[in-house]
């Protein structure tokens, strides 16, 4: 979409300065309707898989901080059919806004939970193999870490414009991007973008303090 930004003066008349938005990085987000109800249902089951999977495996966390990592297929588990069935909605309404083939369906392919206790985080990383990528906030404490989005626009960085100072950059400025962790809250962004988790500074111990996602 190609608007009109400002009329520039010049000597005998004006100029009309237009601007188009190329090449976003879009971040679609839901706060479901019902979330208590499905956190209660869906922490009930990571428990019930962390009991069955003490160890569980290492990806983006780390084990010795404490991060425990589920296996990658629990949309294949009934227990978590609920909230992939809600994911899968929510991806057919991506589909619509993207204009993609209404022939063809988004579906999860790979599905697991994070539980970060409090001073665990999560490195960077993209997830290969896939077109679109989320986070569905099951618990998250008052200080659980915020998930980082990374400028993909690496030649972007290179060299930086010097912004009005005590004035809040325009989003399209932005090189980094955090985004508060909330219950019942899902956030879905293209899978080559780079994301990581700062670290849980919650002040809760124990399983309160714990923050836990479904990925
Ligand atoms: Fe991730």
């Amino acid at each position: 979409m190609v608007r009109t930004i400002s009329q520039i003066e010049t000597d005998k008349g004006q100029d009309e300065l237009r601007r188009a938005d190329y090449f976003p990085t879009l971040v679609y987000s839901a706060l479901l309707h019902d979330a208590e109800d499905m956190n209660r249902e869906i922490l009930a089951a990571i428990r019930a898989e962390q009991a069955r999977d003490q160890k569980g495996i290492e990806r983006s966390n780390f084990r010795s901080l404490g991060g425990w990592h589920s296996h990658n297929n629990l949309h294949k588990d009934p227990a978590f059919k609920r909230l992939t069935q809600r994911v899968e909605a929510m991806a057919s309404g991506i589909s619509a806004d993207l204009g993609y083939d209404r022939n063809r369906q988004l579906e999860v392919t790979t599905m697991w939970s994070i539980s970060n206790p409090p001073g665990s985080s999560n490195r960077a990383h993209i997830h290969p193999g896939a077109l679109w990528s989320g986070v569905y906030y099951v618990q998250a404490p008052e200080g659980a870490g915020q998930i980082e989005f990374i400028d993909p626009r690496i030649v972007n960085l290179m060299n930086s414009a010097t912004f009005q100072p005590k004035k809040k950059r325009n989003t399209e400025c932005w090189t980094k991007v955090k985004v508060k962790p909330v219950a019942g809250k899902m956030l879905f962004f293209p899978s080559w973008l780079y994301h990581s988790v700062e670290p849980n500074l919650a002040k809760q111990s124990g399983p309160d303090g714990e923050r836990i996602i479904i990925s």
